[in-house]
């Protein structure tokens, strides 16, 4: 099997759903958004940016995702509770530039790549991380909660904390000449 410590380390990253309250500095998390940010970029547009959701704002977002589902009273604090999972949740925001050569879908792969990346990194320093998203993502509530701009879109949130004790199991692998054809 090909091997490096990069294809090393996508084949041992593994989501982690649970996690412990330990969450990365603002410092630790600057050099690995750093390194994330490496991906392959037309034009080198970066056409992204990543909120940090902590303490009660992961609360607020919990809310406006219930008032986006329509929820009100018990049902609304008890989807106010599922951000709670993780200590950090960064949301993954892309930021569309302005640009006749490189058209959105473009920018939105490259910032679907940055949180790809950020995955990888953050497991490879220790963290846990899951990538979760749900109905509501694109919704007006969400979207202003975070304080987008009108032209922003999330994708959706990385879930970070400790790497909990807990065994993942293993992922089926893929045959990947099963997805590779040729012309
Ligand atoms: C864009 C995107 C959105 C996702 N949303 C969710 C989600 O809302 N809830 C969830 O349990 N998993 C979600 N996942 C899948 C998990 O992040 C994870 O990939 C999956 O549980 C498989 O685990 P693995 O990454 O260890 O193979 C999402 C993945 C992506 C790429």
């Amino acid at each position: 099997m090909t091997s490096g410590p990069i294809a090393d380390g996508m084949r041992r990253r593994r989501s982690q759903p649970s996690v412990t309250g330990d969450a990365p500095t603002k410092r630790e998390l600057l050099p690995l958004i750093e390194a994330a940010a490496s991906v392959a970029d037309h034009g080198s547009l970066r056409p992204w940016r990543v909120i940090a959701l902590r303490g009660e704002a992961r609360k607020r977002l919990g809310f406006a995702i219930a008032e986006a589902a329509g929820l009100e009273g018990g049902a609304a604090e008890k989807m106010a509770q599922k951000p709670l999972r993780a200590p950090l949740l960064l949301a993954i925001v892309v930021s569309p530039k302005k640009s006749h050569k490189v058209p959105e879908w473009e920018q939105e792969s490259v910032a679907s790549g940055v949180a790809h990346a950020l995955s990888l990194v953050l497991d490879e320093a220790g963290w846990g991380v899951i990538w979760r998203t749900g109905l509501y993502t694109r919704s007006k509530a969400v979207h202003r909660m975070h304080k987008l701009e009108p032209d922003e879109k999330l994708l959706g949130w990385l879930y970070i904390g400790g790497k909990a004790k807990t065994k993942s199991g293993r992922r089926k692998p893929v045959k990947a000449k099963d997805f590779l054809s040729s012309l």
